[in-house]
């Protein structure tokens, strides 16, 4: 998705201005061309040197002494971008820009670009809280600019309040939902199930999976990278909120059941790659089981079949974690519960499967078409599904 797109990367004069330093940092690493513009202010806070070395290229930090390696004139920048990150934004640039100033390099290279501008404000709680900081806000955003942030927590003044610089992860994928916008996915709507449910025993124990959820929030990314209008109902993972990505929390089966239900109406495509418990605890004891000399028998009874029971105008895909005969295994289950693709990993492949940030899957479709990948990222088989989630959409 960044792969050779160029980030004008604008570094503000606040106390976060060390954190663009890892922002640089992961853009380059994902290939991304990124143009450090720094204020004058900023270069109080770090040394353009760092950004230089992070980047492999030229910082500019003068109006009038720009770098001899991009031989170019005050909007140069700004035309060749494809994207403008602000990080950190201090109050002071939200002002100027919301006054249209054009009074140093980075000012001129926003009220040039064509570009997208993402802004990650960071600032003390009084100053972000102020009226006239909200009011500059709130005109750029109507000028279509985007704001990631700020987040709660502690801040640089010793106060806590709103105002910390936003995660990197979470820059980084609003960065690319941005330029994802007009992808193959644009104004589609789909849902994305991910994780293992946990079907309570008692108070403290539960019957759940090895499912980390890393699969369907590759999904979601992906999906949100496309363009679309993304909706994650999730059972409990210890992974991060997507930025960007309605997120719906359940725990059981039963409420993944009725989320997936509630959320279905008007969307293009449900995605299922939660592991959903099959059984359940038939009684579900109020308080703690004690200890006991002799063992202890569950009797478990089956949870409602979400895959085969939601029906729609949608285009449907499941998942399917065989251990043997996985073709046969997952055609019988694509003809069942009537979807329109199939996902299956062999949890037998090691790196592949639960837990594991690759997989190796094949996917079937119903005219029994078969693609059979190679162990892939997580992140890749996502593309690769919505490939052809894509593809089915564009035929209906
Ligand atoms: C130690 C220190 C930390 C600062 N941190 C911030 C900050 O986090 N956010 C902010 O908006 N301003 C902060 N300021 C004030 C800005 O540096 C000041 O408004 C400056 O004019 C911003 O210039 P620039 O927007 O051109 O970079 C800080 C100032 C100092 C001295």
């Amino acid at each position: 998705m960044l792969s050779n797109k160029i980030v004008v990367l604008g570094v503000t004069g606040s106390i976060a201005a060390y954190k663009a330093a890892e922002l640089a940092s992961q853009l380059t690493q994902r290939d991304a061309k990124v143009n450090v513009i720094m204020t004058k202010e900023a270069i109080q806070f770090v040394s353009p040197i760092t950004f230089r070395a992070i980047t492999g290229r030229p910082v500019v930090t003068e109006m009038f002494e720009l770098a001899s390696e991009f031989s170019i004139e005050h909007v140069s920048l700004a035309e060749a971008a494809g994207i403008v990150v602000i990080a950190p934004a201090t109050a002071n640039i939200i002002a100027k820009l919301a006054a249209g100033i054009a009074d140093d390099m980075l000012c001129c290279t926003v009220l040039a670009t064509k570009a997208p501008v993402v802004l990650a404000p960071a600032m003390d709680v009084n100053m972000y809280e102020n009226v006239i900081t909200q009011d500059n806000l709130s005109k750029l955003k109507d000028r279509g600019f985007v704001v990631v942030g700020p987040v709660s927590g502690r801040l640089a003044s010793g106060k806590k309040g709103l105002g910390r610089f936003a995660d990197v992860s979470d820059i980084i994928g609003t960065i690319c939902q941005v330029l994802g916008r007009s992808g193959d996915l644009a104004q589609r709507r789909i849902v994305v199930t991910a994780g293992g449910t946990q079907e309570p025993i008692d108070p403290v124990r539960y019957i759940s999976n090895r499912s980390s959820g890393k699969m369907g929030y590759a999904l979601a990314e992906a999906a949100r990278d496309r363009g679309a209008k993304v909706t994650l109902i999730t059972a409990p993972t210890l992974l991060s909120h997507p930025v960007g990505v309605e997120v719906i929390h359940v725990g059981t089966a039963q409420e993944m059941y009725q989320a997936v239900k509630g959320n279905i109406s008007q969307i293009d495509a449900l995605i299922m790659a939660a592991a959903v418990a099959d059984y359940r605890p038939a009684k579900a004891v109020g308080e703690k089981i004690k200890k006991r000399e002799a063992g202890l028998t569950l009797e478990l009874e089956l949870t409602e079949d979400i895959l085969g029971s939601v029906k729609g105008d949608f285009v449907k895909v499941g998942f399917a974690a065989e251990s043997s005969n996985l073709e046969e295994n997952a055609r019988q289950k694509l003809r069942e519960k009537k979807l329109d693709l199939i996902v299956a990993n062999d949890i037998t492949v090691t790196g592949s499967g639960f837990g594991a940030d690759s997989n190796q899957v094949t996917i079937i479709d119903r005219e029994g078409r078969i693609d059979s990948l190679p162990l892939l990222p997580k992140q890749e088989v996502a593309d690769k599904v919505l490939d052809k989630v894509a593809k089915l959409l564009s035929k209906s």
